[in-house]
């Protein structure tokens, strides 16, 4: 059987480097879930489907043109022919993509297409419903937290690094947005797993947690 680590929590938790980690420690393959309601709602914003067309949404959820091609730094993520590695990660993407997500018909167009992604030997999964509805199955569920400060903090760094503009304040207003709609939500709402560990990142470093990860393993 395909061995599935599931790894959720809030944004900004440092789940998206703990997966790039443990999917190049284990050998496994990687889903970037949040790349896929990202890619819905930049593929909405081109295609000028409301945000408060449902059905509309999920037509664009089901038909993603989508490929995820490894390269040295990570992974291009190309829609439609298009390179949209960067595109995706605009804070603006990020908070439609909130809006997206809460969106039952959309988190059913994608369903299937992220359990496809657990091929042998592995698949680390990085998002918000891992352990609770798209991999229930999996042996190991970690759910990743850190207070708010310190994901926006760690927010402003990585936009920093990929040359992109941050501003502290907004990053967290915006961070304490997500979070309160994420968790809000009727869809799916963003929690822990019965069968999760949950891990406070707050004053760890990425080595510690990829470690007591790799213990759980
Ligand atoms: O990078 P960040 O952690 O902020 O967000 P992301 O993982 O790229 O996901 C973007 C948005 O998609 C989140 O705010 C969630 O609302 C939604 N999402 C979700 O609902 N379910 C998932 N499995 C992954 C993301």
């Amino acid at each position: 059987m395909v061995k599935v680590i599931t790894i959720d929590g809030p944004s900004g938790a440092g789940k998206g480097t703990l997966c790039q980690l443990l999917a190049k420690q284990l050998g496994y393959h990687l889903l970037d879930s949040g790349a896929l309601y990202r890619l819905t709602a930049l593929s909405a914003e081109k295609q000028d489907v409301p945000f408060d067309d449902t059905e509309g949404l999920a037509r664009v959820a089901a038909s993603l043109d989508v490929e995820f091609r490894p390269v040295e730094k990570g992974v291009q993520v190309i829609l439609a022919g298009e390179d949209v590695s960067s595109a995706i990660r605009q804070e603006h993407v990020g908070m439609n993509a909130s809006k997206v997500a809460a969106c039952q018909p959309v988190r059913d167009a994608l369903l299937q297409r992220q359990r496809g992604f657990a091929e042998a030997p592995g698949l680390i999964a990085d998002g918000r419903d891992m352990g609770t509805v798209v991999f229930p199955e999996a042996k190991v569920k970690v759910f990743l937290t850190a207070s708010a400060d310190e994901r926006a903090r760690r927010r402003v760094m990585q936009l920093e690094q990929a040359g992109l503009d941050a501003d502290y304040a907004q990053i967290l207003q915006d961070i304490e947005l997500r979070d309160k709609q994420d968790r809000e939500r009727k869809s799916s709402p963003l929690k822990p797993a019965e069968d999760a560990v949950v891990l406070d990142s707050t004053s760890l470093t990425i080595q510690q947690v990829l470690d007591r990860v790799i213990a759980l393993t």
